[in-house]
């Protein structure tokens, strides 16, 4: 058990090093390095928008590109992973930067319909939203492994058909990473070796926590008023109960 999981954990330092790490999609790809922070400081711009147009045609990102929507500053990529028609696997690094020992995790797909140059929306989800915990409130590795993400029952989706898997990380200030891979979907006894999922790809880190989240309505809560709890006054044992976690299965 132990030879497992060092090996585990070297595999996934050699996946992304520490001092980059941020959201990564390790399985089934991602279209490409966007933990880059390469535009003109906030503090020096103040009239910033997040994305900084050069004269020379190059694009700078002053907070990281993984802020902006839909793809973290990526744009489709011709590069396609095979997928399974069906749903299948999705692996994600999480990283951390300090003071991001919680997150939320939402996935959704965009669907590429015939003769469209890029999906219209990622409004499509395909887990409910989940929070993950990590060992620390500092930068550490470890990835986890949804192994069967469905596809939405009331879609049919075809064999040949692109779509576009989206990973969002908001951090518990709310603010919200980008990560997205492009698919193309297959039945899947056509996947390759490489491309099939297992203990190599598909593994949940000893070092992460799973968090199921709901929502109540105010009124339910005993003692509280309909109104939002007033900001910054929001008693701890609320705050326990409205943000209540449960660790179980999520999927
Ligand atoms: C696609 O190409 C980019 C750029 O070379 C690379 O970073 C990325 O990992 C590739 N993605 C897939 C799914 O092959
Ligand atoms: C484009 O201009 C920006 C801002 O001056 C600079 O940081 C960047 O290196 C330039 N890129 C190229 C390819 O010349
Ligand atoms: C899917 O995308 C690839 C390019 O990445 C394209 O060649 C192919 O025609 C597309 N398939 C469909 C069904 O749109
Ligand atoms: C999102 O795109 C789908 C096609 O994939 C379309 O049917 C749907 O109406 C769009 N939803 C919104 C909110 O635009
Ligand atoms: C598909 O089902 C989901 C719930 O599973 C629902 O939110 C969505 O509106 C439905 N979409 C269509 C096009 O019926
Ligand atoms: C990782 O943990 C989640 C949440 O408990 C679970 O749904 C998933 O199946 C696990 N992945 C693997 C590869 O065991």
């Amino acid at each position: 058990m132990l030879g497992l999981r060092t090996t585990l954990a070297v595999a996934a330092v050699t996946l992304w090093s520490l001092a980059s790490a941020h959201t990564v999609i390790t399985y089934p790809g991602w279209r490409g390095n966007n933990l880059h922070a390469n535009g003109t400081p906030a503090y020096l711009n103040p009239d910033s928008i997040g994305i900084d147009h050069y004269e020379n045609g190059t694009t700078g990102f002053p907070f990281g590109m993984q802020w902006m929507y839909p793809c973290g500053g990526m744009p489709l990529s011709q590069n396609r992973s095979r997928w399974p028609v069906n749903g299948g696997a999705v692996s994600i690094q999480p990283g951390w930067f300090p003071g991001h020992s919680l997150a939320m995790f939402y996935i959704n797909i965009g669907i590429q319909e015939e003769g469209m140059l890029a999906p219209p929306n990622m409004s499509h989800p395909v887990v409910p939203p989940f929070q993950i915990s990590g060992p620390t409130n500092v930068e550490y590795d470890g990835q986890f492994c949804i192994p069967q993400v469905g596809m939405p029952a009331n879609l049919s989706l075809q064999v040949g058909q692109n779509i576009t898997l989206q990973v969002i990380e908001a951090a518990q200030h709310g603010a919200a990473l980008y990560s997205c891979v492009d698919l193309t979907l297959v039945d899947p006894a056509d996947l390759t070796k490489e491309e099939q999922v297992g203990p190599n790809n598909c593994y949940n880190s000893s070092n992460l926590g799973f968090n199921l989240v709901y929502t109540m309505s105010a009124k339910a809560t005993s003692g509280a008023s309909s109104r939002i709890p007033p900001i910054g006054g929001l008693p701890a044992a609320l705050f326990a109960t409205v943000f209540a976690t449960a660790v179980k299965t999520l999927w």
